[in-house]
């Protein structure tokens, strides 16, 4: 069982396309453990996107990330990094294929709807950025 750290961009949360994304996640069989709508702080835009630090669209970015609310959220399944990268299709709406998330809905590199982590790695140091180990829960415990 694997989590992965998605984020609801604020193209995507104006755009009312929330439920459309956390229906299709839902159908693939990825189970949400984690949610809630915020406005991401520099410092965690920073701390994120650090691995952009320096990259000509960097400051861009951050503007962009801090600028209205995001749809944070925390996946689990198997495989989840990679199955949620599926749905989300290539980083450039362009390029990404009919039938992913950025393919039926977006036109660009910037505004791309929704971020996934790339790996295993970057996924837990992404959801401890976000979030706190309580706001999460386990569907094990329940009922
Ligand atoms: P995301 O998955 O959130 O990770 C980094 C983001 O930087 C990416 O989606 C894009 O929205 C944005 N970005 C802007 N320009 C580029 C670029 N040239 N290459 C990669 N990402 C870019």
């Amino acid at each position: 069982m694997e989590r992965t750290y998605l984020m609801v961009k604020p193209d995507g949360v104006e755009r009312g396309l929330i439920g459309e994304m956390v229906g299709r996640l839902e159908r693939k069989g990825l189970k949400l453990v984690g949610a809630k709508l915020m406005k991401v702080t520099p410092e965690q835009a920073a701390r994120h996107y650090a691995e952009h630090h320096g990259k000509d669209f960097y400051v861009r970015l951050i503007a962009f990330i801090t600028s209205g609310p995001v749809f944070a959220m925390v996946w689990e399944g198997d495989q989840a990094v990679g199955a949620a990268r599926q749905l989300i299709g290539k980083t450039n709406g362009l390029e990404a294929a009919p039938g992913t998330i950025r393919g039926d809905f977006a036109l660009h590199t910037n505004y791309n709807l929704i971020h996934g982590s790339d790996s295993h790695d970057n996924a837990e140091r992404e959801i401890g950025i976000f979030f706190s180990e309580h706001e999460l829960v386990s569907y094990d415990k329940a009922i």
